[in-house]
């Protein structure tokens, strides 16, 4: 989405530092932010430097790793697909360090098209967060920036473009923060990522897209949600299901016909790292024959929560822990509202190997939601007093696929001040039939019911959620829905340091 970013980047001065005002005009009526006018906190910064030297401890390690973006031959399973990847894999490599390390990462752009990488979910300084007209100029085609920033804390986390819809192509990752004090109460780790796949099949990302603008629709219409050509499209939780209809929906890279393997001893306990990098489609994960303790979500543990199933809205991650029976099981994984799944096999003895399209009764058990999770003591924000509040209205419609906050696209959003130190209270407010993972970047919020720490929430159609957060990670950063689709369409706006 070449075209829409560039728009962007000129309409957006924050690197060249320009005036925000303090005063927000809503268009239902709603919040005046606390403070007076100010000066952006821009990226470039003395206190952006000055907040990273604070997180550099003592002997400091650095973990250094290579990105090559590239257009791509991948063989998701006996399918075969041109794309955009990391290195030439889906999903590109494993990046792993400990909290506290330095990471830097060179990228090399030989995509045809600038890039950049974001690093969703790390308290990083912001001007290593990976947003081209906020944080940074986009890395050119043919282009390298060395991303370099002190990964505070420990977690499952992960990375992609923050540029147009290459996430919906390949380009997607995850990264481990170990936890050196952690006890690490189980045998065996599993990385399982989760997409919903279009790139390759005859439609790019941008061709999809194109086809949402012109309503068009392939048999989605109605305002303020979709509804899914001929799949019926509504899941119980969380209302229209999505905008796109997938051909393909993966695990770890692969189409449900070829599964990965992931191999262990029955009896053995598993930490399954659970992340969803989908464009459109939220998951509903279970594993057959065992129940899911739910220990993390978005790094950050929660006190252990035992269920069939979870659901992840797309930028989400939950950490589980299962013990492994004895035999061979499908790990599904189903798209929330519609047709299709991803599929995994763990396999603990020989045997017959579960068919790709298996009942899975645990799906229809008790499901977990994020909203649904609460906060460990350790990391529970201390109650304080808010000092400002700031309502995100979630709208949009169909017809024209323009999806908004505060009745604007974020082109012409008007940024969410705050000062550093404050206590800052965002009420996530949806106005439309379809669900939003609102994820804001370069912080961890707490949930004001609750209290579990998460950097991505779903918010339910007509629904409010609201969190808090310390506002101790100076810059611009951006806030936005992680559906790929709406962000492409404007539902993306500013949290806003104000010096
Ligand atoms: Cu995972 Cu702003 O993104
Ligand atoms: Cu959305």
């Amino acid at each position: 989405m070449a075209r829409r970013s560039a728009s962007t980047i000129s309409r957006r001065t924050l690197l060249a530092g320009s005036a925000a005002t303090g005063v927000l005009a809503l268009g239902s009526g709603l919040v005046v932010a606390s403070q007076r006018p100010g000066q952006p906190v821009t990226a470039t910064s003395a206190a952006v430097r000055r907040a990273e030297v604070a997180r550099q401890g003592a002997g400091q390690k650095t973990v250094a790793a290579h990105l090559s973006p590239r257009p791509a031959t991948v063989d998701l399973g006996g399918l075969t697909v041109q794309t955009w990847a990391y290195d030439d894999g889906v999903p590109g490599p494993l990046l792993r360090a400990t909290a506290g390390d330095l990471l830097s990462v060179g990228v090399a752009n030989s995509l045809g098209e600038s890039t950049s990488v974001h690093w969703h979910g790390v308290a990083l300084r912001n001007d290593m967060d990976g947003v081209p007209g906020t944080t940074q100029a986009p890395i050119a085609a043919g282009g390298e920036f060395t991303y370099a920033f002190t990964v505070p804390d420990p977690g499952t986390y992960f990375y992609h473009p923050h540029s147009g819809l290459q996430l919906d192509r390949g380009l997607y990752g995850v990264l481990v923060v170990d936890d050196p004090h952690e006890p690490g109460d189980y045998d065996l780790e599993w990385v399982v990522v989760l997409d919903d796949w279009v790139d390759g099949t005859g439609r790019t990302p941008d061709d999809v897209l194109a086809t949402l603008e012109q309503g068009s629709g392939q048999g989605m219409g109605g305002m303020g949600g979709g509804m899914m050509g001929g799949a019926g499209g509504q899941s119980d939780l969380l209302g229209d299901a999505g905008d796109v209809d997938y051909p393909h929906y993966l695990v770890n890279g692969r189409v449900p016909a070829a599964p990965v393997t992931l191999r262990g001893k029955p009896g053995q306990k598993v930490r399954i790292r659970l992340v969803n990098a989908g464009s459109d489609t939220a998951f509903r994960v279970a594993l057959g024959g065992h129940r899911l303790t739910v220990t993390h979500s978005d790094g950050y543990p929660v006190q252990p929560s035992t269920v069939d199933a979870v659901v992840l809205g797309m930028g989400e991650r939950y950490d589980v822990l299962v013990t492994l029976g004895d035999g061979a099981f499908p790990l599904v994984a189903q798209a929330e509202g519609k047709q299709g799944r991803g599929l995994a096999l763990v396999r603990t003895a020989s045997g017959q190997a579960p068919s790709a399209t298996t009942a899975v009764a645990e799906l229809g058990g008790t499901t977990l939601l994020g909203t649904d999770l609460r906060a460990t003591s350790e990391v529970r924000l201390a109650s304080r007093t808010v000092d400002t509040s700031h309502d995100l209205v979630f709208g949009g419609s169909m017809g024209t696929y323009r999806w908004t906050i505060n009745g604007r696209t974020f082109e012409d959003a008007e940024p969410l001040g705050v000062r550093a130190g404050e206590r800052v209270r965002l009420r996530l407010r949806n106005a439309t039939m379809m669900f939003h993972p609102i994820h804001l970047h370069g912080h961890t919020f707490g949930l004001v019911r609750g209290g579990a720490r998460k950097d991505t929430v779903i918010v339910p159609p007509m629904r409010q959620v609201d969190v808090e957060l310390q506002a101790d990670n100076p810059g611009q950063w951006v806030t936005h829905c992680h559906n790929a689709y709406h962000m492409a369409a404007g539902m993306m706006t500013t949290l806003s340091y104000q010096a």
